[in-house]
């Protein structure tokens, strides 16, 4: 039997001796040195495997805890098994984000949940759990819904939404006085559709408030970064070389094409200031991933994120004692910048539903966008009930 032989072949720290990295690396040291707690469970959900950093969050010795099945370890209502079900039936990765896990031993855990399965081994799992990052930058966010809405974030927010189109407005305008005549009509539309978007903008100031639901429709993501592309190349991103890596199937984001334009061009801005000057490059790309799932606060529904827009730049990286403050209103590291950027993003993302990842490395910082797609009746599509 595949569990048996598994069990039988174990090493130090529960471990197959006879993996590729035997010899080099023991895999065992590696798993326990990560900080995620990581388990593996068979197609019995019993667990199989489990690293130290679950020891600790279980606060149970590893001894105790296999071969139990994980219906004993945790309640058997817990979200975990409805994303194990997944795994099960869908044969491939699921994320979820913002998951309680709670038993009267560890207390209540807000964490991320990575659950894939382990083709050599049908029915097994392998479960990580992301305690700090991932559910710590959300949390960010919903802390920056709130700032966002002091009425003095709000209007210094506004005056900075009106000045970051105008540099491009600007640039436009100063290309058409050299221009040539057919760049001509593509830079007067470029002017007009930043113009009517400032307006609306402005306009639309209660966007700040609570309780006025956003205006969404079916969004082509693709239209809109090329929007933004333009824009920036014509103004502030003139020195930078863009690359699209562009899913062609992506289908529409149901959200809010003004707002999300806002959001690309405040991460393209970034992107561009970080660049060297010579040979910066910015990516945008887009792909759809499945299983990628937020909880509601407050109750037991998810929401899929399936579509994955992404910012990335070959800049110096975000500064380590800047990550923790990153979306902070008036947190800035420019001379003239005002911090509000990325406090923005988070509360357009966020009223989307959405989700924000940041990971920086020099000459690699990436922002990844994670937002639900347009329902089917917005899109005309009719759903047929089964
Ligand atoms: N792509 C990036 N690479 C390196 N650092 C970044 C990047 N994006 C943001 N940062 C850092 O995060 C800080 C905050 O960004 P944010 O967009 O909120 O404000 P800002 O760009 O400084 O000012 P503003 O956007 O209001 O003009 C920046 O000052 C910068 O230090
Ligand atoms: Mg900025």
């Amino acid at each position: 039997m595949a569990r048996a032989r598994q069990i039988g072949r174990r090493g130090r720290a529960g471990l197959p001796d006879n993996t590729a990295l035997a010899g080099v690396c023991d895999p065992a040291n590696v798993l326990n040195a990560l900080a995620e707690p990581t388990l593996v469970i068979d197609g019995d959900n019993r667990l199989v495997y489990g690293n130290m950093a679950l020891e600790q969050f279980l606060a149970t010795s590893m001894t105790a805890l296999l071969q139990r099945h994980l219906e004993e370890i945790l309640p058997p209502d817990s979200p975990i098994f409805t994303l194990i079900a997944q795994v099960r039936s869908g044969g491939h990765s699921v994320s979820a984000y913002g998951v309680t896990l709670e038993t009267p031993r560890i207390g209540s855990n807000v964490v991320s949940i990575v659950a894939a399965p382990i083709l050599e081994e049908a029915g097994s799992i392998v479960i990580s759990l992301q305690r700090r990052s991932i559910a710590s930058k959300i949390d960010h966010q919903l802390v920056h819904r709130g700032a966002a809405r002091s009425l003095t974030a709000m209007s210094a927010m506004l005056a900075h939404e009106v000045k970051n189109p105008l540099s491009g407005i600007r640039g436009a305008a100063q290309l058409l006085e050299q221009g040539a005549e057919p760049d001509n009509r593509q830079l007067t539309q470029l002017i007009c559709d930043e113009a009517d978007r400032i307006v609306a903008l402005v306009d639309g100031m209660e966007m700040f408030s609570d309780d006025r639901p956003l205006a969404r429709a079916p969004v082509n993501i693709h239209e809109a970064l090329e929007h933004v592309r333009r824009l920036a190349e014509s103004g502030f991103a003139s020195h930078v070389s863009f690359r699209e890596h562009y899913d062609p199937s992506l289908p529409p984001v149901y959200g809010n094409r003004d707002l999300l334009v806002q959001t690309l061009l405040n991460l393209v801005k970034n992107a561009a200031e970080a660049v060297p000057e010579r040979s910066g490059e910015i990516l945008l790309k887009t792909r759809f991933q499945q299983g990628v799932r937020l909880a509601i606060p407050g109750s037991d529904s998810r929401v899929d994120l399936p579509l994955e827009i992404t910012v990335q730049d070959n800049g110096p990286g975000i500064p380590d004692d800047l990550r923790a403050h990153l979306f902070d209103p008036f947190v800035s590291t420019k001379s003239g910048g005002k911090g509000l950027g990325l406090a923005l993003v988070a509360k357009i993302i966020g009223d989307h539903g959405g989700l924000i990842e940041i990971d920086s490395e020099p000459r690699r910082t990436r922002v990844r966008l994670f937002l639900p797609k347009a329902p089917m009746e917005s899109r005309g599509i009719p759903v047929r009930s089964s």
